[in-house]
């Protein structure tokens, strides 16, 4: 996780060397030469990526091939679908509303690894264990609906075991802006929850009341990127 964006230019100089299709030989020196790194330092970006499963190995005799992993194409997919978002900033759908008190449902949906698991691959990060909830402006509320009808939220989709139930969800990549600062985070619609639409539930890597100063009753801006 941390060393996702450490690994991030050599997986793009990988795929532009067809590293994406299968394993290839690739020229150091000319790697070297586009990223304006050292012997080194190449040698431990690509232990690292290996030693990560972004990237595997093959050798061939004595020759080394190279090939992105399908963990290094998710990562490259997932920067690709951030910046497409956030390049696309005016498309984007903004919700305001003000900060609630929960129910104390969010900590219990994020202490399920299943949840946790899921939104770290959609977002990026491991939230923290909580939502933040909002009571969103009332001419915003329709735009909730809106958002469901224009599909750029990624499902999780309800499943079932023996013994437990757990209800569907779709996220939003979402910017959340409170006091000023800006955070990368996350919007939840869940399926089945004792709030109406005017309720918004928010994830971030970090606890927004602390980073955003809130609290309850401050207005908190939720930038949906689609
Ligand atoms: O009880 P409630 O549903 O409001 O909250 P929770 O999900 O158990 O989260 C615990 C507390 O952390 C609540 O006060 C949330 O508002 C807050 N929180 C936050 O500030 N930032 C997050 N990313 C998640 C939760």
């Amino acid at each position: 996780m941390s060393n996702e964006y450490e690994v991030l230019p050599l997986l793009i100089e990988l795929a532009k060397r067809s590293c994406l299709s299968g394993p290839k030989r690739i020229s150091k020196v000319e790697i070297l030469k586009s990223m304006g790194t050292t012997p080194w330092k190449l040698r431990k970006l690509l232990d690292i990526a290996e030693e990560e499963g972004y990237i595997e190995k093959k050798y061939f005799g004595r020759r080394v091939y190279f090939a992105i992993t399908q963990r290094g194409r998710d990562l490259l997919s997932r920067v690709y679908d951030d910046l497409r978002r956030v390049l696309n900033y005016a498309n984007a759908t903004v919700l305001r509303g003000q900060v609630v008190p929960g129910l104390g449902e969010g900590a219990i949906y994020m202490s399920i690894p299943m949840y946790v698991e899921a939104f770290k691959e959609i977002l990026g990060f491991e939230p923290y264990p909580g939502t933040l909830n909002i009571r969103l402006v009332e001419e915003d509320i329709p735009l909730r609906q809106t958002l469901r009808e224009k599909k750029i939220g990624f499902r999780i989709n309800p499943y079932k075991t023996n013994r437990e139930e757990y209800g569907g969800v779709t996220v939003y990549k979402a910017i959340i802006m409170g006091n000023g600062v800006s955070i990368s985070g996350g919007a939840l619609d869940i399926d089945k929850t004792k709030h109406g639409d005017e309720i918004l539930e928010l994830i971030a890597p970090v606890r927004l009341r602390d980073e955003l100063h809130l609290k309850d009753g401050d207005t908190v801006e939720v930038t949906i990127l689609g």
